[in-house]
């Protein structure tokens, strides 16, 4: 016990094994971090503004990209400054908040993308019951219970990864407070916590993810089961944009969190989260907005107002 908390900051490496790559990284990360923030805020202005875009999906889409929008700021700012600084400090304190907005992010847009499959399991297998089921109380209290179970689960797991002993090395070698990382200065045996961030990942991925699956099975049966080819085409596409970023969400999520300590290469592992912090946030406002034809429209509509405007 004496050793517990004799460090009291870390030190995040980053991308430093690349010096020669800094600028290069910085201005790449840079510009995917504006486009990521800009096209989420477009997604949520133009679902506040477009009374077309009124339906459960875009309220749960709305709330989807304003979490990509936390979720990227929570990393991406900070390693940008790394890059720069090379190698900075980061306190205990600071970096226990940014695993806690890291794990409350994650988790709640895990849960929200079951409570937006369900929404398509609803719309599509029973269309006359849509309206009264998604009610907008019901989807307020939907978004709001993931946002809840998110703020429980990262504040636990939080608690339990910072109580652990740190008595030295404090180097990161990743780009901001990630679970395996941390688990990886631990001093002393970590089998226990690995078993209990496995399970715990277990819980919170595989519970939601045997949800989303069980709803495509019946939106896919039913589809399949329509008779005309044209709703059939309807249907699919109102529910590919969401299954093309389920399926980025939970192969990279699966991926990550549901292994052993030995497997970890953190060299490797920091690229592969660059895949999730940066591209997933960045092409979920893209994917539905390319392939949607009612946000398509809604943004010809602002940006023709837009012009209209300026034309005065
Ligand atoms: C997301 O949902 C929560 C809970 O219902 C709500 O408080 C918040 O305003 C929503 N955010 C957006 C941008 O829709």
């Amino acid at each position: 016990m004496e050793n517990k908390t004799s460090v009291s900051e870390f030190i995040i490496l980053g991308f430093l094994s690349i010096p020669e790559m800094k600028y290069l990284l910085f201005v790449l990360f840079f510009c995917l971090y504006v486009l990521t923030v800009l096209s989420n805020v477009l997604i949520v202005v133009i679902i506040s503004v477009d009374d077309a875009l009124q339906s459960p999906m875009y309220f749960f889409l709305r709330n989807l990209s304003f979490l990509e929008l936390c979720f990227t700021s929570v990393t991406i700012p900070n390693m940008l400054v790394n890059l720069i600084l090379e190698g900075s400090k980061i306190s205990f304190v600071g970096c226990a908040t940014q695993l806690y907005f890291f794990l409350l992010l994650g988790v709640t847009e895990c849960l929200l993308l079951t409570v937006m499959s369900y929404d398509r399991y609803v719309a599509i297998c029973i269309p006359l019951r849509y309206t009264a089921i998604m009610s907008k109380r019901i989807c307020i209290q939907c978004s709001a219970a993931c946002w809840a179970v998110g703020f429980v689960v990262a504040a636990g797991h939080t608690a339990v990864i910072f109580s652990l002993p740190y008595c030295g090395p404090n180097i990161i070698n990743h780009f901001f407070c990630d679970i395996q990382p941390l688990l990886m200065l631990v001093c002393g045996d970590t089998y226990w916590n690995e078993i209990q961030v496995i399970v715990v990942a277990g819980v919170v991925l595989m519970l939601p993810f045997i949800l989303v699956l069980v709803s495509y099975v019946h939106i896919i049966t039913s589809i399949l089961n329509m008779s005309s080819a044209r709703n059939r085409r309807k249907a699919f596409s109102t529910c590919s944009s969401h299954l093309t970023v389920v399926c980025l969400y939970y192969g990279t999520a699966v991926f990550m969190y549901t292994r052993p300590k030995s497997s970890y290469s953190l060299d490797k592992d920091k690229w592969f989260t660059l895949f999730y912090c940066v591209l997933t946030p960045l092409l979920n406002p893209i994917i539905y907005s390319l392939r949607n034809k009612e946000v398509k429209g809604a943004l010809w509509k602002l940006a023709s107002r837009i012009f209209w405007m300026q034309g005065r």
